[in-house]
């Protein structure tokens, strides 16, 4: 069916921030909305793709028809994109991962009067690398890449580096991009081609996104 492109394909898309406990009252994390991720789990879903939308904690509503796996931390998430992933046809981390999480977390408030300058932080595992060392033949992959600076450079070594066949670069400081808005303003980098594209909603960017990843698919089986 020319509307439902994507019948019969398993879509998993990570969304949102995630939350690095401190202690039991506070954590550190980063602005994500997960409007992005959300709008391409929806454009998805409207494709006719089974979705499964791995989130962060986010202020948005559920999407109805697809399946919602709530998580807090890096480590959570990481465990839910790994109990998806081998079903999944097309791979889309949207996801302001936290690159770093306390490594212990104190069972107590953490009182005013003692030092918490010395707040010992470990990496987090990097679920899209994961994610392209194991990719199947059959998976398409995509990540983003925020930045403030050296965006093109640094988003096309994480492609490389991280095994996608897709990474969207979006930088903090455009007018109409990144966090929070309902718009974007990125640049795809799909193997060595660089494709600018103006600003747009963040639905439009979904079905732009899925449109070329439906391209490359193709691309590998002929
Ligand atoms: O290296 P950086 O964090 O900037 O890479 C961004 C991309 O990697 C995004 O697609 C994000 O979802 C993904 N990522 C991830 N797990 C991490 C860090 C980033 O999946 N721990």
């Amino acid at each position: 069916e020319t509307n439902q492109p994507l019948k019969g394909k398993n879509v998993l898309i990570t969304a949102g921030p995630t939350q690095e406990a401190i202690d039991p009252v506070r954590f550190i994390s980063n602005h994500s909305s997960g409007k992005q991720g959300y709008a391409i789990a929806k454009v998805a879903y409207e494709m006719g793709a089974n979705v499964t939308l791995v989130s962060g904690p986010v202020q948005l509503d559920p999407i109805k028809g697809i399946q919602t796996i709530s998580v807090k931390s890096a480590l959570e998430m990481f465990e839910a994109v790994k109990s998806q992933l081998d079903d999944a046809h097309y791979i889309i981390m949207a996801a302001a991962v936290a690159d770093y999480r306390p490594e212990n977390i104190a069972r107590q408030k953490i009182k005013k009067k003692e030092d918490v300058s010395n707040i010992h932080m470990v990496k987090n595992p990097d679920i899209l690398a994961y994610a392209g060392l194991h990719k199947k033949e059959n998976q398409v992959i995509c990540g983003f890449a925020m930045e403030t600076e050296n965006l093109e450079e640094n988003a096309n070594k994480k492609r490389v580096e991280k095994n996608c066949d897709m990474l969207i670069a979006n930088n903090l400081f455009t007018a109409g991009a990144g966090f929070k808005t309902d718009t974007n303003v990125v640049t795809l980098f799909k193997g060595e081609e660089k494709i600018h594209l103006d600003k747009m909603t963040k639905e439009q960017l979904g079905v732009k996104i899925l449109e070329t990843l439906m391209e490359i698919e193709e691309g590998k089986t002929c």
